[in-house]
């Protein structure tokens, strides 16, 4: 039975081609100062740097930046960008990246006019924002984490070695975001395949939790079908506009909130892979592909029905004669076989992680209680295993 929930997304999406005009319109709204926020510079290399600074002198904007974002975003670079948020005054935040300057962006806006320390506050204590919040925008240029249109914000702190994810209300949510589909086509291949399964896995933590019968996971399955198609084409040319076009939509949807209403959820997989990411800094996605398949084949008895189920209408297994354990079981080995034929990382070794790191990621892995079997640290311990 559908659960009780209220459902707002406040952000505005300007979607396509010419989705950047949208900027133009929304910037009167703010006062003047921008704080323009990007990452290592690709957005100087494809040209959005010049689009986005142009439309920004035209509105009569006073620019300031805040550059060298980087994937993964630091505690150390949050509180650095606190600092040139404040000597800038901002008025807006303006991201211009992929999901890690636009995290970046909503964990700098709730944390300028904060007094406490923003890492023990929001990725700790898991407070919500106390005090004012300068106004988010993104520009998103890579597809993936679905940071456009939700209050999600992920930090990482080495000294700790943890890797936390706030999701935080509405009030976060960015303003408005700019999807434009072309702004994608430079993400190289590795960070497309990466964003590709990054979205798949959102939609999995979401779908694979709960027995009722409910709309989301018919909306969940329609998404991965989509987004497996699309994957396909884009893969073999990836100046497929509608291909990409897709993938980016569905992104978007995999994680606005929508598809978790009246359910419980899971979110294994990225705890996973958030605490091997805390050890090794390595790419969101490819976090997530590595441990996937071992968790699970590890959870699919106690949660067979949804297994078989996924198995038919997302892999389109052929049910007749066979057992469910036998069609769930076939449902992920076609998983299996796609994410390798994606070129997805399936070992934490190609991750960077060695044995010695083990029992340190066993400990950073925080455990949630939404999925069909609620792990205890052995079993974690045993799956990041499987998981080399
Ligand atoms: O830094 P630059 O030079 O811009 O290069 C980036 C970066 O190296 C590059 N890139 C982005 N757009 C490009 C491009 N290169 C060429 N052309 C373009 N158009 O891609 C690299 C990766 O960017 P990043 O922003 O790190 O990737 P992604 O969007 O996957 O974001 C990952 C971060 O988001 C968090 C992850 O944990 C990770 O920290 N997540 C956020 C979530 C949320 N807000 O709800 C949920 C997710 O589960 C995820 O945890
Ligand atoms: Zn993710």
């Amino acid at each position: 039975m559908l659960g009780n929930f209220t459902f707002c997304n406040p952000t505005k999406l300007y979607f396509g081609k010419d989705a950047l005009n949208g900027l133009a319109e929304e910037l009167p709204k703010y006062g003047k100062n921008v704080l323009l926020v990007y990452g290592g510079g690709s957005i100087k290399k494809n040209g959005i740097y010049d689009k986005v600074v142009k439309i920004l002198k035209e509105s009569g904007k006073e620019i300031y930046e805040d550059s060298g974002v980087m994937p993964n975003p630091t505690v150390d670079k949050l509180k650095e960008g606190v600092e040139r948020a404040k000597k800038a005054n901002a008025d807006l935040i303006l991201a211009v990246g992929g999901g890690s300057v636009c995290d970046y962006a909503k964990a700098v806006s709730v944390s300028v006019n904060c007094k406490d320390d923003p890492w023990d506050k929001y990725f700790i204590r898991f407070e919500e924002p106390n005090c004012k919040i300068i106004p988010v925008g993104c520009v998103l240029t890579m597809v993936g984490t679905g940071s456009e249109m939700n209050g999600g914000s992920v930090i990482t702190n080495h000294a700790q070695k943890l890797k936390i994810g706030h999701v935080f209300g509405e009030n976060v949510f960015p303003r408005f975001s700019i999807l434009d589909p072309e702004f994608t086509y430079t993400v190289p291949k590795y960070q497309m395949v990466s964003g590709i399964y990054d979205v798949m896995s959102h939609i999995l933590e979401q779908y694979f939790s709960g027995t009722d019968d409910n709309t989301s996971d018919y909306i969940a399955e329609g998404l991965l079908r989509s987004l497996i198609h699309s994957a396909n084409v884009a893969i073999d040319n990836p100046t497929d506009y509608e291909a990409r076009s897709n993938i980016m939509w569905t992104a978007t949807w995999a994680l606005n909130t929508l598809i978790a209403k009246g359910k419980t959820t899971d979110w294994m997989v990225h705890m996973l892979g958030q605490a091997v990411a805390a050890h090794t800094d390595a790419t969101h996605g490819m976090t997530l592909a590595s441990v996937s398949m071992p968790y699970y084949r590890y959870i699919m008895p106690y949660g067979l029905d949804k297994f078989y189920r996924y198995a038919i209408n997302v892999w389109d297994i052929d049910a007749k004669g066979k057992t469910k354990e036998q069609v769930a079981s076939e449902g992920l080995d076609a998983m299996e076989k796609w994410m390798k034929k994606i070129g997805l990382v399936m070992s934490l070794f190609d991750l960077g992680a060695t044995m010695d790191m083990l029992s340190g990621i066993v400990e950073s892995t925080l455990i949630m209680g939404g999925g069909y079997k609620v792990l205890d640290k052995s079993e974690i311990r045993e799956i990041l295993r499987n998981s080399y």
